[in-house]
C-alpha cells in the first residue's frame, strides 16, 4: 500500500478523459450562481513537473497530453481543456485534478482536498492554497463520510484512488453508496482503470490479474444501487488483447448533469484518434441507471 506516486502518471490517457470529464461537470455547476462545493478524496499532489525523472521513466505523458497541445479541431470542450492545459504545459507541468478546480473555482465555490500519503500531502500543501480551500491529511473515503452532506448543496465529489489493493475496487463501491444517502443531490465523479493481463517474463507472475475484472465488478455494485442516474464513459487507447497493463479508463458518473453525456460522446470522438496506441481504439458513453 502507498507505493503508487501519481507523478509517475500525470498527463497520461486516462488523466485526459477524467480532467476532461471534471471541468466539464465544473462547468456545468458553474451555469448558477451558488455556490458549490467541490471535494477531492484523493488529491495527489496537485501539480506535476513533467521533466522530473518519474515522468520521464514512463514518459506516459508523452502519449496522453503532448498528442494534444497542437489540436486543431472544432470541439469547444476539447479546445477548452487543451488551452488550460497548455498554460502548465509551456512551463512543463500538468496539473492535477486540485489544481483544475482552484483555477475553475469562484470566490463563492469551496475546495476539499485529501490526501493520505505523507509525502504527497506535503506536495499538495506546497503546490495548492487559496481562500476557501481546505486541505486534510486524511483517508479520503473516511473524510467523505466525515463531511457529507456539506453545508453548501450543491457539489461534485472526485473519487480517484490509485486502486492499490484490489480491496479497494469494493470500498468505492460501498463508499459512494453511503455518502449518495447522505448527499443525494452531488455529481460523484468515479474513475476506474481498464486492466489487461500482463505476463512478467522474469518471474512468470501474472501482473495485473488481481486487478482484472475489479472495475467491472466495481460498475456492477454501482449499478444495484438506487442512484437516479448513472452514465459510463470509457476511453480505450488499444485493445484488452493488445494492451500491457491499462488499456483504457473510465469515468462512472451519478447524478450526470444534462447533456453532459453529449459533451462527452463529442469529444471522445475527437480524441480516440488523438491518443490511440494501436489501430483498434474505442470508445463509449451509456447510462447503467437512467431515470
Ligand atoms: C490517482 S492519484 C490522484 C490523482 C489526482 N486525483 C489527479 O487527478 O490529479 C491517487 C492518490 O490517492 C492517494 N491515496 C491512496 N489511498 C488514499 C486514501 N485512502 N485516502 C486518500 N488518498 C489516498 C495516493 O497517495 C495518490 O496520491
Amino acid at each position: 500500500m502507498f507505493s503508487y506516486r501519481h507523478s509517475f502518471h500525470a498527463g497520461n490517457h486516462a488523466d485526459v478523459i477524467k480532467h476532461l470529464g471534471q471541468m466539464l461537470l465544473i462547468a456545468k455547476l458553474k451555469e448558477k450562481d451558488k455556490g458549490f462545493v467541490y471535494m477531492d478524496t484523493h488529491s495527489g499532489a496537485g501539480l506535476y513537473d513533467l521533466h522530473s525523472d518519474n515522468a520521464q521513466k514512463t514518459g506516459e505523458f508523452k502519449l496522453g497530453i503532448d498528442k494534444l497541445m497542437d489540436y486543431q479541431g472544432s470541439n469547444n470542450d476539447v479546445a477548452n481543456y487543451v488551452e488550460l492545459i497548455s498554460r502548465y504545459h509551456r512551463h512543463n507541468s500538468y496539473p492535477g485534478s486540485p489544481e483544475i478546480a482552484r483555477t475553475l473555482m469562484r470566490e463563492q465555490d469551496k475546495l476539499v482536498l485529501m490526501e493520505w500519503h505523507n509525502q504527497e500531502i506535503d506536495n499538495l500543501r506546497h503546490n495548492i492554497s487559496g481562500s476557501n480551500i481546505a486541505i486534510h491529511h486524511r483517508d479520503g473515503f473516511e473524510g467523505l463520510l466525515a463531511m457529507t452532506p456539506p453545508p453548501l448543496p450543491r457539489g461534485l465529489v472526485l473519487i480517484d484512488p490509485s486502486y492499490e489493493v484490489a480491496e479497494e475496487y469494493q470500498q468505492v463501491a460501498q463508499t459512494v453508496a453511503k455518502a449518495y444517502k447522505r448527499w443525494s443531490t452531488a455529481i460523484f465523479a468515479i474513475w476506474y482503470p481498464l486492466i489487461a493481463h500482463r505476463q512478467d517474463s522474469e518471474n512468470g507472475h501474472s501482473y495485473a490479474q488481481s486487478k482484472m475484472g475489479k472495475s467491472e465488478g466495481l460498475l456492477a455494485a454501482l449499478k444495484q444501487q438506487n442512484f437516479k442516474n448513472l452514465l459510463q464513459i470509457e476511453l480505450c487507447v488499444t485493445t484488452k488483447e493488445q494492451g500491457a497493463g491499462m488499456y483504457g479508463s473510465g469515468l462512472a458518473v451519478i447524478n450526470a448533469p444534462w447533456q453532459f453525456d453529449e459533451r462527452m460522446r463529442a469529444a471522445l470522438t475527437e480524441l480516440q484518434p488523438l491518443l490511440a496506441q494501436s489501430s483498434d481504439t474505442s470508445s463509449s458513453v451509456s447510462w447503467l441507471i437512467a431515470e
